[in-house]
């Protein structure tokens, strides 16, 4: 991998890198998609990062299929699919990490202690590997897209990030691999995570500025399914992801939230220009 990612530098191509963790679904190729539009090589990961997962976490259970995935990533213009096993990834002696700190304490970092420091360890080795232009991600996980670009920018790495809309099934679910966890029943009452963005959207849009209400107008909603329990629902600044009690005009908000049904939890965005 090494040497091919150099021999394309030499060449003057432009890497374009997809980290993934497989079970690929429309939102993985989406990303691949636009890689191929800033790249002429693009390199598919393909890793279930043991990492950012913890003990209690579904590590073991989450979904594999490489056959399909290889197949999949192909047809949507994968040039490179890197596939590591775990021990290539990690060696006995590992010892160093990269620890993001402030925005990766919040939101989904403080309900999953150390799983930026996972994500954020492996992307640095998977970038080091493919010696990537430019790496697409998914607001899909704002979180997660925001460090990365954090990441790259503290640590002067020389990768251009892009981050890709939300792809969504036709009923608006947001599309994960953890999606077939859901039991029929579930899968039916998980329609409101995005039916409740929306709704704070038509808040906002009609002129609420008070994030309170708009969280507990969420609240009741995402209540109204029997099978929902919400981790968190918050109104933040897009860029600090410092929480906003009052929405100001000419500003963008990330309204997120995280929703668990039964052993599942599910995440969901939206960014919304204030005008
Ligand atoms: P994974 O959950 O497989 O997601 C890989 C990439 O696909 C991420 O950038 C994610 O935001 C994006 N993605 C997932 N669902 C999407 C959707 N519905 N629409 C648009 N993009 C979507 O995120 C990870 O893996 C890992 O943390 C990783 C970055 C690979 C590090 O291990």
């Amino acid at each position: 991998m090494q040497r091919t990612a150099d021999g394309f530098r030499r060449e003057g191509k432009r890497i374009g890198i997809v980290p993934t963790m497989g079970y690929l679904h429309e939102g993985h190729l989406s990303l691949l998609r636009i890689a191929g539009q800033h790249a002429n090589i693009v390199v598919t990961t393909i890793f279930v990062n043991p990492l950012q997962f913890a003990p209690h976490e579904d590590f073991s259970r989450y979904p594999r299929d490489i056959e399909r995935d290889t197949q999949l990533a192909e047809t949507a213009g994968t040039d490179i699919l890197f596939i590591p096993e775990n021990n290539e990834m990690y060696s006995r002696d590992h010892t160093t990490y990269i620890v993001p700190e402030r925005i990766a304490d919040v939101l989904e970092g403080k309900v999953r202690p150390g799983h930026f420091r996972g994500v954020a360890t492996v992307v640095a080795k998977l970038f080091n590997i493919t010696k990537p232009h430019v790496a697409v991600f998914g607001q899909k996980d704002a979180q997660q897209a925001l460090l990365m670009q954090r990441m790259v920018s503290d640590l002067n790495f020389d990768v251009e990030v892009i981050v890709a809309p939300i792809v969504r099934e036709p009923d608006g679910l947001a599309m994960s691999s953890r999606n077939v966890y859901l039991h029929p029943e579930e899968r039916a009452q998980s329609v409101v995570l995005s039916q409740s963005l929306q709704l704070a959207e038509k808040r906002i849009a009609s002129g609420e500025r008070n994030s309170g209400n708009i969280i507990a107008a969420m609240t009741n909603l995402i209540s109204s399914k029997p099978l929902a329990i919400i981790d968190y629902i918050s109104i933040a600044n897009p860029h600090t992801l410092q929480e906003l009690e009052e929405i100001s005009i000419g500003a963008a908000v990330l309204i997120s939230l995280a929703v668990r049904f039964g052993s599942t939890r599910l995440i969901d965005n939206t960014i919304v220009n204030v005008h």
